[in-house]
């Protein structure tokens, strides 16, 4: 049977993971897929760069820096982005696409930003887009999304959705926030600029993935409130063993009778929550439905083998001509603020040590009906640079006026405060 070949664009984290993967099962692959995957060429920015692939790699391919040639090329059957980026890609997906090729891939911002264009590019054409590796890396859950799960409303999804902010809220259990994030750059697991991750950004971009199949229609990122963890410390972590609860990066999708709230928050989950326990850079997915309760998928969720893994099981899904099935674009339902229900807040601010501080916080709360179940100013959290830290715990109030009440602080606390506020998901 005739080779199933594709052109490879980049050969980084996980594209070196795939070729690894590929050649060191390259039977099974062959058997999955009815026919035997080659790849014939491999695309990077530097090719003059010294890299290695496995010897025993089926296809023997050529690494150029042309990408461009690679998709023209006739005898590929199939391009497999893995560069990143936004603007380059979605180049290469619309060309690869009109010149009669699927595509697989792993880049969740391309297809968050231009999904619309791509998506519907892909169905007009007649050609697959396949990208479970966008989201959570090793988990399939665009496989169990749009088939494994009965059609029909999903109520609720609440989903640690990036790995890298994950594994660096558990580091700030004995870290500061800068050296947790170098640990994870040593893990392997942040870029050098991890922007993207910290800021919340990456999770918006797969939430709206998954919500684009659970609600049938594009959802712009724009729209969404999107928060990182930016800014938190081992304070806040100190604050949920306190309480029994766990932070967490979470990415949630909830329908009300007036749309669907849909947003990225740090947030604490009760020690019980299935969330609660995942730990690492794995990713989890809860999904909430009339029909079968609740669900969690669970795995890893960034790196090069993990993530190698789903671009390989879509490797094979193309060569066997799996049908893939898009979610319809263009309407948009609406979306409301995840941050308007009305939730326990916990608050952590940097106060001047002088008499007087705390009745003005407790004013400018008091200014929104914000009501504050209880206060603390633990001793060990002294600054001796003459601010100190006071931790509150809200009774439940809405994010958006909790936020309002904060913007009623004084001009002198307004300059030294850096609220950080997480909302209690109960
Ligand atoms: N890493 C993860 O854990 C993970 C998990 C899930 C999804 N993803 C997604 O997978 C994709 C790849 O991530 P990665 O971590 O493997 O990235 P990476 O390690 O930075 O590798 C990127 C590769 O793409 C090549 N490249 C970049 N721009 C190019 C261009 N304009 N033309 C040709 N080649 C180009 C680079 O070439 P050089 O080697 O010459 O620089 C490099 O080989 C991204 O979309 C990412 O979001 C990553």
């Amino acid at each position: 049977m005739e080779s199933y070949r594709i052109a490879l664009l980049g050969l980084g984290t996980v594209g070196g993971a795939v070729v690894e993967l590929l050649a060191a099962t390259r039977k099974e692959c062959a058997e999955r897929a009815g026919r035997p995957i080659e790849v014939s060429r491999i695309v990077v920015r530097d090719p003059s760069k010294n890299r290695t692939v496995p010897a025993d790699l089926p296809g023997h391919p050529t690494i150029r820096g042309d990408a461009i040639e690679a998709i023209e090329d006739p005898n590929i059957d199939a391009i497999v982005e893995l560069a990143g980026g936004t603007e380059a890609p979605r180049e290469w997906i619309r060309l690869a696409i009109e010149q009669g090729k699927d595509v697989i891939t792993a880049n969740k911002a391309v297809l968050a930003i231009h999904g619309d264009e791509l998506f519907d590019l892909a169905k007009e054409h007649g050609r697959s887009l396949y990208y479970e590796a966008s989201v959570a890396a090793a988990v399939p859950i665009l496989q169990v999304i749009q088939q494994g799960i009965p059609a029909g409303p999903v109520d609720r999804l609440t989903g640690i959705l990036n790995g890298t902010c994950n594994f660096i809220l558990g580091r700030l259990e004995e870290l500061s926030f800068e050296e947790s994030v170098k640990s994870a750059q040593q893990a392997g697991l942040a870029e050098a600029d991890p922007t993207l991750d910290i800021s919340g950004i990456d999770s918006a971009h797969k939430l709206a993935l998954l919500a684009r199949i659970l609600l049938g229609c594009s959802v712009p990122i724009e729209k969404l409130r999107v928060e990182g963890i930016e800014g938190l410390s081992p304070h806040d972590i100190e604050f949920g063993w306190e309480h029994d609860l766990s932070l967490k990066l979470l990415g949630m999708m909830r329908r009300n009778g007036d749309g669907t709230a849909l947003g990225v928050m740090p947030c604490f989950l009760p020690s019980s929550h299935p969330l609660a326990s995942v730990r690492d850079e794995d990713n989890a997915v809860l999904l909430e439905a009339a029909p079968f309760g609740s669900l969690v998928l669970q795995g890893k969720g960034a790196g090069g083998m993990p993530t190698a893994g789903s671009v390989v099981a879509d490797i094979l899904r193309a060569a066997r001509g799996d049908a893939i099935s898009y979610p319809a674009s263009g309407t948009v339902e609406k979306i409301t603020d995840p941050g308007a229900t009305p939730v326990r807040h916990y608050l952590r601010l940097e106060v001047p040590d002088r008499h007087g501080v705390l009745a003005r916080v407790a004013g400018a709360l008091a200014s929104e009906q914000v009501g504050i179940a209880a206060l603390d100013q633990p001793e060990n959290l002294l600054d001796f640079a003459g601010v100190v830290p006071i931790r509150i715990l809200t009774h439940p109030v809405e994010t958006t006026r909790l936020d309002l009440a904060l913007s009623h602080l004084d001009e002198d606390l307004q300059s030294i405060t850096r609220p950080v506020r997480i909302r209690i998901e109960e």
